[in-house]
Order: structure tokens, then C-alpha cells, then sequence
């Protein structure tokens, strides 16, 4: 850490970390209610467990990504965040509107668009609390004495992100109006803009893990910025096929979400290709572990799964199954859930100035959480094609067939718990380091001259 402000990073980590906990209680709750045993019913039924699943996921990968930026920022333009503590009350108010959205997603307070379940009068405390975050951003890198590419692109993804929330915000009364524009959100955040915030991130972790010229780093980022909206934008239309709109939707969704894993293979040979390139000298080869892990589970999970149901011919029968959860959970946690957990990694001893570098307990979170997370994306898949077949090609009723699917579910929860016991250790670790010190401040100068 070279700024005291970069601090305030840690506090958003310990959040995301927080958050990220409670997703998996509600994941856990739901894969026994998958395989018989839905106790909690009357209190949590399936559709409330869900959403609270699926939005405490958003909001602590976007904690993530705001804790990454305000390390980032300062260090890339050489400035302290301009006010540190309105960046603390952006933090406490985010997770206060987090909370109220899922105590009222249990109180049936919700909007049911899957991952906008939201309120709209909630999503104008977002909004506000987004523009202080941006504020607070680019008053920094305006500031500062340096603008990188690489601070650059993931401004660039922090605001489009920003921006491509409000048209989730419209009021229709249509039911296809209302999916066409749900996936300008869901859609572009996570195969557009959030690839920007993801590439941004990998490139400083690059730059500061491989001991590579920025410049050789930075010309990759413009290679990965185009083919992302290259393919991206009208990789839309993936979503498009049979909602009600027309047929050209078919062949261009088709086509350009065919090419859409061409930017996560550009970020794999990126990440490996710099590796190989690089001294190998930082002692942090936990990060990088988890930086290379990213860039290929993100290809495999986003890239390769993503691919697998994204022809107009599979997605006819494989379209909100659990063939959609399979790859879902994969290139979730693949790309932004790891890309999260690399940057912690990284950031960890450079903000507590301690040296816990390559311990059993980072091995053991780092293999346990993603052979748990490829088993689970196994047991989603298995279900899933046996799903598709009996209830899309046979005939045979939903409730019928998920019955019929539910043995599948017990190698779901034995690898999810796996996928938790390697958080715990993570967690454990994170406790370890204690708290950020301004001590810290010059660490990581020190730590280089000494090796
Ligand atoms: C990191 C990037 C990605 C993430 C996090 C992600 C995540 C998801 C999620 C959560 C869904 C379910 C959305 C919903 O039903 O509301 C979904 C659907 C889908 N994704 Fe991705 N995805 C990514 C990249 C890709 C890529 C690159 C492709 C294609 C090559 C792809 C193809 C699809 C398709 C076809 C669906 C629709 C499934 C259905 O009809 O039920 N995804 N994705
Ligand atoms: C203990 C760990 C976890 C368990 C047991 C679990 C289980 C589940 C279950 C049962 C569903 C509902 C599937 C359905 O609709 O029938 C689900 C949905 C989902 N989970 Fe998890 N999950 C876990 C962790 C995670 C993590 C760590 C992520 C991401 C980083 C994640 C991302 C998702 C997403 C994106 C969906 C929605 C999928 C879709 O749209 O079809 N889950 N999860
Ligand atoms: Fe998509």
C-alpha cells in the first residue's frame, strides 16, 4: 500500500467476505430443498431463498469491485481518494439498502425479474449511492498526476456499469419490453461492461504479480476491451430468441454470442501468457494462483459453458433449466467471484504489512473452494441435461421431473460444502491478517527490495 486512503478498501472486502457467507447459508438451503428436504418452507420458501441467493451475489461482487477500485485508484493515479469519509458512509449506506431490499424479499417486498427483484424506490438509493462511488472515483483520477490505461478501462467499466443499471429501472407493462430491457442489465453488465472492470483489475494484478512492462499489459487490454464489445452487444440477442420479438434476433444472437468467449480466451492466454513472460519474484504466489485461476475458469465457466447452451437450436430446450445454473454458478464465481478473491489476495499484506504469503490455509481455501465450485457445476450439469430430457424432449411434467432429478442434489451439497469449507478457510486467513495499518504504508517497496 503506498496511500492510508487505500485503507478503505479492506472494509469493503470484509463486507463482500460477509455477504458472500450469507449467499451460501440461502445456496445450502436451497440444494436441500432440491433433493426432498425443504423444512423451511413456511418461513423461506424456494423463490424468496432464490433471490436473497442471487442478489446478496451481486451486491458483494459489486463490494468487491468497489474495494478493488478504491486500492486501485490511488496507486494508478497517484493521489489519495479525495474523501475518504464519504467513501465509509458510501459503504455503511450501500449495505443498509442491501439489507432492506433482503429483509423486504422475505416480507414478499420485491419485484419478480430475476435478479432485479429490487424495488424500484430501493434502486433510487442505489442509484444515488453509485453516483457518490463514481464521484469519489473520477474526482481521484482527475485529480491525480497519472491517468493509465489501465485505471483508464476500469473507470470506463465502473461508469458504463453505472449507466447500463437505469434502463432495468423503466416501467412497462409489457411483459417483452420489460425482458428486452431486464437484459440490458443482466446481460451487459456481466458479457460487457463488468469484463472491463474484470480486465482493469487483471491488469494491474498483472502488472504488479508478473514484474511485465505495463505496456505490454496495457496493449492486451485494448485487444480484450474490443473483442468484448466486438462480440458482446449484440451477443444480446442470446436472451432474445423467444420472447416475442423478432426472428433476426435468432441469427444475430447466435452468431455474435458464438464469438463472445473469444474475449475470455483473450484474457487466459493474457493471464498465462505474462506468467511465462514474467520473473516469477513476487512472493505472493497465492494471488497469483488465483489471478491464473480466473483468467481459465473464467474461459471454462463463461467461455465454454456459456457456448454450450447459446444456439437458438439448444437454447430452445435448455433455456431456464438447470443447464442456465450450471454455467451460471461457473461463470460467476470463475470470473468474478475469483477475480474478487485475487485482488484480496494481492491486497491483503500490502494493507496489513503482514507476511502471510503462501500459507496451508490459503492452499487449502484456494483448492477447496474451486474443486468444490467445478463439482457443483458438475451436479448442476447432470441435472440439468437429465432435465431438459425428461420435461423438454419427453413430455413429462416439471414437478414430476425435479423429483425424479433430486439423488442428483447430494453431490451437489457434498461439493458445495466443500466450495464453503474452502471459504471458511479463506475467511480464517482474512482474520489472520488483522486490520489495515498505516504502518503498512511502503510495505510492499520494502518487501520487493528484500527479495
Ligand atoms: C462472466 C461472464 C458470464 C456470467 C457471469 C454469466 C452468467 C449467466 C447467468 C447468471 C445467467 C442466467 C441469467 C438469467 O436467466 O437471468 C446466464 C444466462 C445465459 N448465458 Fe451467461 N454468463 C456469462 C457469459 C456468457 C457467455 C460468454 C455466453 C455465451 C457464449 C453465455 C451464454 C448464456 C446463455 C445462452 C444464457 C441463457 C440461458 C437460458 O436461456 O436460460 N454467458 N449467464
Ligand atoms: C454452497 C454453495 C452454493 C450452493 C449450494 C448453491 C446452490 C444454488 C441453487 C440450488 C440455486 C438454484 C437453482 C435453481 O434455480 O433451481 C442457485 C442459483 C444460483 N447461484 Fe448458487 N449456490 C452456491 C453458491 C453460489 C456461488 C458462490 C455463486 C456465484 C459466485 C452462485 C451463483 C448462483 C447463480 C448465478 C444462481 C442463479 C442461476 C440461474 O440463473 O439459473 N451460487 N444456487
Ligand atoms: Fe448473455
Amino acid at each position: 500500500m503506498k496511500y492510508a486512503s487505500q485503507k478503505v478498501a479492506y472494509w469493503f472486502f470484509a463486507a463482500a467476505i460477509l455477504l458472500l457467507s450469507l449467499q451460501i447459508v440461502y445456496g445450502l438451503i436451497m440444494g436441500f430443498a432440491h433433493m426432498g428436504y425443504d423444512g423451511l418452507h413456511s418461513v423461506i420458501p424456494f423463490n424468496t431463498a432464490r433471490a436473497v441467493h442471487t442478489n446478496l451475489l451481486v451486491v458483494w461482487i459489486l463490494l468487491g469491485f468497489m474495494g478493488s477500485a478504491y486500492y486501485i485508484i490511488p496507486e494508478e493515479a497517484q493521489q489519495e481518494l479525495v474523501n475518504v469519509k464519504l467513501a465509509y458512509i458510501q459503504l455503511i449506506s450501500f449495505l443498509l439498502v442491501g439489507v432492506a431490499a433482503i429483509v423486504g424479499y422475505h416480507l414478499n417486498y420485491w419485484e419478480g425479474r430475476k435478479f432485479l427483484e429490487i424495488p424500484r424506490p430501493l434502486d433510487w438509493l442505489v442509484v444515488i449511492n453509485v453516483l457518490t462511488f463514481l464521484g469519489i472515483i473520477l474526482a481521484t483520477v482527475y485529480k491525480g498526476k497519472k491517468r493509465t490505461t489501465t485505471s483508464l478501462v476500469l473507470t470506463m467499466g465502473l461508469v458504463f456499469a453505472a449507466l447500463l443499471y437505469l434502463p432495468g429501472m423503466i416501467w412497462f407493462d409489457n411483459q417483452t419490453m420489460d425482458s428486452f430491457f431486464r437484459w440490458w442489465v443482466v446481460h451487459l453488465w456481466v458479457e460487457g461492461v463488468w469484463e472491463l472492470i474484470m480486465g482493469g483489475i487483471l491488469a494491474f494484478l498483472l502488472i504488479k504479480l508478473t514484474g511485465v512492462d505495463r505496456e505490454v499489459i496495457e496493449k492486451w487490454l485494448y485487444v480484450i476491451v474490443g473483442l468484448t464489445f466486438l462480440s458482446g452487444i449484440l451477443g444480446t440477442g442470446h436472451h432474445y430468441y423467444y420472447i416475442g420479438v423478432g426472428k433476426i434476433w435468432l441469427i444475430v444472437g447466435g452468431i455474435f454470442s458464438m464469438l463472445e468467449p473469444l474475449a475470455f480466451l483473450a484474457m487466459a492466454l493474457f493471464a498465462v501468457g505474462m506468467y511465462r513472460k514474467g520473473e516469477k519474484k513476487h512472493p505472493n504466489k497465492l494471488a497469483l494462483y488465483w489471478t491464473l485461476g480466473t483468467a481459465i475458469l473464467s474461459f471454462v465457466g463463461a467461455g465454454l459453458l456459456g457456448m454450450a447452451h447459446t444456439l437458438p437450436q439448444v437454447n430452445m430446450y435448455t433455456h431456464g433449466t438447470l443447464v442456465t445454473a450450471m454455467h451460471g454458478h461457473l461463470a460467476f464465481w470463475g470470473a468474478y467471484g475469483m477475480i474478487v478473491f485475487s485482488f484480496i489476495t494481492f491486497a491483503m499484506p500490502n494493507l496489513t504489512g503482514r507476511r502471510l504469503y503462501d500459507t496451508t490455509y490459503g492452499q487449502l481455501a484456494y483448492w477447496l473452494s474451486n474443486i468444490g465450485m467445478l463439482g457443483m457445476t458438475v451436479a448442476f450439469g447432470v441435472a440439468g441435461v437429465a432435465q431438459v430430457y425428461l420435461e423438454r424432449k419427453f413430455g413429462m411434467e416439471f414437478g414430476a421431473v425435479q423429483q425424479e432429478i433430486e439423488v442428483h442434489f447430494l453431490v451437489l451439497v457434498i461439493t458445495a460444502t466443500m466450495f464453503a469449507t474452502g471459504i471458511t478457510f479463506y475467511i480464517i486467513e482474512f482474520f489472520r491478517f488483522g486490520k489495515p495499518t498505516n504502518e503498512a504504508i511502503g510495505f510492499e517497496e520494502t518487501m520487493k527490495k528484500s527479495n
